[in-house]
């Protein structure tokens, strides 16, 4: 089964607008004509008009980093779906590890927020991994398949064609400790055998699990040879134009 691959970039709390704009100066003449792969850049709220802005008619797609369950409301400091799409994003992580490790994100506001973003045409990146602690005593996949299965309770197949899953350990994040491109594809297989029972298997053909935690242009190529990975989440990597675009020309 043949997937196109999505490259994105998680800027996570890095860059101002004047600095985004710098980006993408340098970034957009490297990846030009590029359509092998879909790029996505995950930038901060302030920083998504810039994003926008300077990315308009181009290869680069735009997207937020996380994203709340209601229209609107009084919920000081949370941003939208529906206000996400009028700015132009495309794309929004979901449940991003550091969400759920930091700021209380659950298994549960994880399925509301994808809920909510399905609803939209917003594309969303929904993120599961385990923790070093899981994957030491052996949780994996347990973990993987709740992780997963609390997602996608209460959505269809048909509501959730957009979905593109990230598989981020989280003992790979920001540690430099890669996950083997084999240890990976191991996950990926779970996850997909997860979302082949929730959707069917049609779904689970079509469905694009990234990789994310500590990609680098070093170890791009060998991650993204493995037929089930059907690209990456990059955070560190992201933030300097050179090294993000020869993550995407792998
Ligand atoms: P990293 O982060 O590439 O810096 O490990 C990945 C992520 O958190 O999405």
């Amino acid at each position: 089964m043949q997937r196109k691959k999505v490259i994105a970039a998680n800027w996570k709390m890095y860059k101002t607008p004047e600095e985004t704009r710098a980006f993408f100066t340098v970034f957009l003449p490297l990846v030009r004509d590029h359509d092998r792969d879909a790029i996505v850049v995950c930038a901060p709220c302030p920083d998504l008009e810039a994003a926008l802005d300077s990315a308009r008619r181009t290869n680069v797609a735009i997207g937020a980093q996380n994203v709340h369950w209601e229209k609107e409301g009084a919920f000081t400091g949370e941003i939208s779906a529906p206000m996400l799409l009028a700015l132009g994003c495309t794309h929004v992580i979901v449940g991003h590890s550091e969400r759920r490790q930091y700021f209380g994100e659950t298994d549960d506001t994880v399925n509301l927020r994808l809920k909510a973003v399905l609803e939209t045409s917003l594309t969303p990146i929904l993120c599961v991994g385990e923790v070093l602690e899981e994957r030491e005593a052996g949780l994996t996949e347990d973990v993987l398949r709740r992780q997963c299965t609390r997602a996608f309770n209460k959505v269809s197949a048909k509501k959730a064609a957009k979905l593109v899953i990230a598989y981020e350990p989280v003992w790979a994040i920001g540690t430099g400790k890669t996950a083997t491109p084999q240890v990976a594809s191991e996950a990926h297989g779970l996850i997909r055998a997860e979302a082949a029972k929730h959707f069917s298997q049609e779904f689970a053909d079509h469905l694009r699990i990234l990789y994310g935690g500590s990609v680098k242009p070093q170890n791009a190529t060998a991650l993204m040879s493995e037929e089930e990975i059907d690209g990456a989440l990059v955070g560190s990597a992201s933030l300097d134009p050179k090294s993000f675009a020869a993550i995407v020309k792998y």
